[in-house]
């Protein structure tokens, strides 16, 4: 998660695309069987143009609309051999049949915001695009929605009716993506996570069966899908809860490097809030850093319900002299508008872990972080952020007490997941940049473990590639996943053929 404070109001040009070169004849061993990628997708792609008219070949012109420009993080681009967008669920029901019985290895891309590569996209393989399923239908207190939509989409499908939902926290997020995952959202105090407040799942399995997943009709899928990302089958409508939320109450802040400690005080602060009948209020609050000018500088985007300005629920914020600070009262729709993150706009790797708050070791943290960025500071496009996430115990304790609960298993306590999201420009500083994340990152979490601080929770939406979520699970939620998945998908298509992404393992 990370909030482009300084692309929205710098206006910063976009990195340079690189795009890798077609593969060809490459096979892969994986530990079940050894097949042929290319075999698998020169079948499939075959046998699906055969059928439909819209599957999309390298010597297209909208395949790189497709493999490229629909991703966010530069990393990400891949060259599959080609991309199938459907249209309706039956014909993602027949795509997995063909895919399965062709052996292809696929890719799933809902908003393409995953920075993680593989997840979204596959190099010689298939591609299958959601974003032709992006029709809705607006019920009185749900909203049923395809898998296409980004957040604006939804809150601007509700804003007529006043309502909003429990979505991601910028513009063009994706739906699928967020909602598989967990969702951090502003209103998550409240009402908990986005995958909380999801009432049912269209779902199509490994063998191209359709079921509809609800709390009395494949209970155990219905909890898996809560947090279990796509290791399940392929979504194709979900319904979500809205919530009467006509207005909220805004608040944009920045402050200089002097304010950051108390920034960071008010950001435990936060987490700590627990009260009987909360308001539903949230924040992206992250901190970023020129390595040219060696300026640090912090941002707050507050959000509450309601019409109350300035929003009482930041006034430990609002206290700390800013250098910027903007209170508004609209709707969800206006404010998502304005926060865009700009596709292909670099090269991105996300670390992150969590702890309980602790505004000193915070503190610490930080400036660690920021002697760090300075050993890398001659990496190309050097895009360095410190990203503080909020948890309040009031989200967690909504899946506690919904009678369904979400597969992190969470207590009902402060928490502050902590990440960097760290941008550049160049691939030859892959691999350097990865390792400098994934050093400082564990090194401070030795930090927090040593001061009894730590948690092991890691949200997939903040994590790195090298990073495993499901360890930090609890093992019994983990094991009852992985028998949830043998019984709903006994042929592997979510584990040997669509392979990327955040999965439970062989
Ligand atoms: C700029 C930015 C801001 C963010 N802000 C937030 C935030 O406010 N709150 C938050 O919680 N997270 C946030 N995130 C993290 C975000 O939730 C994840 O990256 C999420 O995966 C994005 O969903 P998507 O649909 O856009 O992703 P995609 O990359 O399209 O998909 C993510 C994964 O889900 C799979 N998938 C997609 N659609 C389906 C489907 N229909 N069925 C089964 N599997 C599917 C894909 O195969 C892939 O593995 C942010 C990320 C970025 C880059
Ligand atoms: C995979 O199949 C392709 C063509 O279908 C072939 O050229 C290649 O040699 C095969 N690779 C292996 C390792 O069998
Ligand atoms: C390519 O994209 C254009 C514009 O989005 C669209 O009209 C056209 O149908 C697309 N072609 C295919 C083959 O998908
Ligand atoms: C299971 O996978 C095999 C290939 O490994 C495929 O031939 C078969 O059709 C699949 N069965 C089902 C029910 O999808
Ligand atoms: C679950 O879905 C089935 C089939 O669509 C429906 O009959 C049932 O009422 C649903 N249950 C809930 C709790 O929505
Ligand atoms: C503001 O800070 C005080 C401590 O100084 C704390 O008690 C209070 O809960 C905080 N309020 C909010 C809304 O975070
Ligand atoms: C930081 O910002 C505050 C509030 O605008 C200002 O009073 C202070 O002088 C600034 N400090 C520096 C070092 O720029
Ligand atoms: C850092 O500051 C320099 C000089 O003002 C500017 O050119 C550059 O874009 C800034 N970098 C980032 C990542 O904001
Ligand atoms: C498809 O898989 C599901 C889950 O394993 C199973 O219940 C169903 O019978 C299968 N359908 C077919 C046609 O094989």
């Amino acid at each position: 998660m990370k909030f482009l404070l300084g692309s929205l109001l710098l206006g910063l040009a976009s990195a340079s695309v690189s795009h890798a070169p077609i593969l060809t004849g490459a096979s892969v061993e994986t530990p079940l069987t050894t097949f042929n990628l290319t075999t698998g997708a020169n079948c499939a792609c075959r046998t699906l143009s055969r059928t439909f008219s819209g599957v999309i070949f390298p010597r297209d012109t909208n395949y790189s609309a497709e493999t490229v420009e629909a991703y966010w993080d530069v990393r990400t681009d891949l060259s599959p051999a080609c991309v199938f967008l459907p249209e309706t669920a039956n014909e993602v029901a027949h795509a997995i049949k063909v895919l399965s019985s062709c052996d292809a290895q696929f890719a799933v891309r809902g908003g393409g915001h995953m920075c993680y590569p593989g997840s979204n996209n596959i190099n010689g393989g298939v591609l299958m695009g959601l974003s032709k399923l992006n029709s809705y239908k607006v019920h009185s207190e749900t909203i049923v929605v395809g898998p296409g939509m980004t957040w604006y989409d939804v809150y601007s499908a509700l804003d007529p009716y006043g309502r909003a939902a429990v979505g991601g926290r910028l513009k063009t997020i994706g739906v699928p993506g967020l909602s598989l995952i967990g969702g951090w959202h502003y209103f998550n105090n409240k009402w908990g996570f986005a995958m909380d407040n999801v009432l049912s799942y269209d779902v199509v399995l490994g063998n191209g069966t359709q079921i509809t997943v609800n709390k009395t009709q494949h209970s155990d899928l219905f909890w898996a899908l809560k947090g279990g990302a796509n290791n399940f089958g392929i979504v194709t409508k979900f319904t979500l809860k809205t919530f009467d939320v006509p207005k909220i109450s805004t608040t944009i802040q920045a402050y200089n490097e002097s304010g950051i400690p108390d920034f960071l005080e008010a950001v435990c602060h936060a987490a700590k809030l627990d009260e009987q009948d909360p308001i539903a209020a949230g924040m992206v609050a992250s901190i970023s850093y020129n390595v040219t000018t060696k300026a640090a500088s912090a941002s707050l985007l507050g959000v509450q319900e309601g019409t109350e300005s300035p929003p009482s629920q930041f006034a430990n914020f609002s206290a700390i002299p800013s250098t910027m600070k903007i209170d508004k009262v609209q709707t969800m729709k206006t404010w998502a508008q304005a926060l865009d993150s700009p596709k292909q706009m670099f090269r991105v790797m996300y670390s992150h872990k969590t702890i309980k708050p602790d505004p000193q070791v915070l503190y610490m943290f930080y400036k660690i972080w920021k002697e760090a960025v300075d050993e890398i500071s001659d990496v190309q496009g050097l895009y360095p952020t410190f990203v503080t996430n909020v948890h309040a115990p009031g989200a967690s304790r909504v899946g506690k007490t919904n009678g369904v609960g979400n597969v992190w298993g969470l207590e009902a306590e402060p928490l502050i997941l902590w990440q960097f999201s760290t941008g550049w420009a160049l691939e030859q500083d892959d691999l350097r940049v990865q390792a400098w994340s994934r050093q400082l990152t564990e090194k401070l979490h030795a930090i927090s473990v040593e001061k009894g601080l730590a948690s092991d929770f890691i949200y997939m939406g903040d994590a790195g590639e090298w990073q495993d979520p499901f360890l930090g699970f609890p093992a019994e939620n983990v094991l009852r996943m992985r028998e949830i998945r043998s019984s709903y998908d006994p042929n592997g298509t979510f584990s040997r053929l669509n392979w990327g992404g955040f999965k439970l393992g062989v």
